[in-house]
C-alpha cells in the first residue's frame, strides 16, 4: 500500500517552492524516467519515482550580483545533503512509511557524487535507478534546471505516473496470490 502519492508530494508547498526552484520540468521527467528504469530493473517504482521527483529539493540559489554563479555553485554545493534531509522531513510529515522515507532520503543523498570525496561508492539498485534517471535527463550547462512546465501539465503527468505505479503494484500482488 502507498501511504503517500506523488500527487500529494507534488502539490505540497514545500515541493512547489524548492523543487520549483531547481526546475519542476526536470523533476517530473526524472520521476517518469525513474519509473521506467525501476520497472526494468525490479526496483520498487513507488520509491524510485518519489526520489526522482524530490532529488533536487535541496538546491540553493547561487547568485552573485544577480547572476547565477556556476563556479561558486560547483565549489560549495551540498544540495544532495540538504535535499535528503528536506525530503525526509517532508515524507515523514506526509505520513510516509519510515523505512520508505529513509530509503528515498538515501537515494536523494547519493543521486550525485559531485560533492563527495573521490572514491568508490557502492550504490543500491534503488540509488542507481535515481542516479541514472537524473543523468538521462541532464542537459549541458545545467540547462535541464531551466526547462519550463506549466502547473496543469506537470500535475497531469504526476497523476498518470501515480496510476501507473498503482497498477504495477496491483499486478505484483496479483502475481503473488495466484
Ligand atoms: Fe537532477
Amino acid at each position: 500500500m502507498r501511504n503517500v502519492t506523488l500527487e500529494t508530494l507534488y502539490i505540497h508547498p514545500i515541493v512547489q517552492k524548492y523543487v520549483g526552484r531547481s526546475g519542476m520540468a526536470h523533476a517530473v521527467s526524472v520521476a517518469e524516467k525513474a519509473f521506467e528504469i525501476a520497472r526494468e530493473s525490479g526496483v520498487n517504482p513507488d520509491l524510485a519515482t518519489k526520489a526522482g521527483l524530490l532529488h533536487d529539493i535541496g538546491h540553493y540559489e547561487w547568485y552573485q550580483d544577480g547572476e547565477w554563479d556556476y563556479q561558486l555553485y560547483k565549489e560549495n554545493d551540498i544540495h544532495a545533503i540538504k535535499g535528503a534531509a528536506r525530503a525526509h522531513k517532508l515524507l515523514v510529515r506526509c505520513g510516509e512509511d519510515l523505512q520508505n522515507a529513509k530509503a528515498i532520503a538515501l537515494a536523494v543523498l547519493l543521486h550525485t557524487d559531485s560533492y563527495l570525496p573521490e572514491g568508490e561508492l557502492q550504490l543500491t539498485p534503488l540509488q542507481k535507478v535515481v542516479a541514472l534517471a537524473d543523468e538521462a535527463d541532464e542537459e549541458p550547462g545545467g540547462n535541464h534546471h531551466y526547462r519550463q512546465i506549466d502547473h496543469d501539465t506537470a500535475l497531469r503527468r504526476i497523476q498518470i505516473l501515480d496510476k501507473k505505479i498503482n497498477k504495477y503494484i496491483a499486478s505484483l500482488r496479483f502475481e503473488q496470490t495466484s
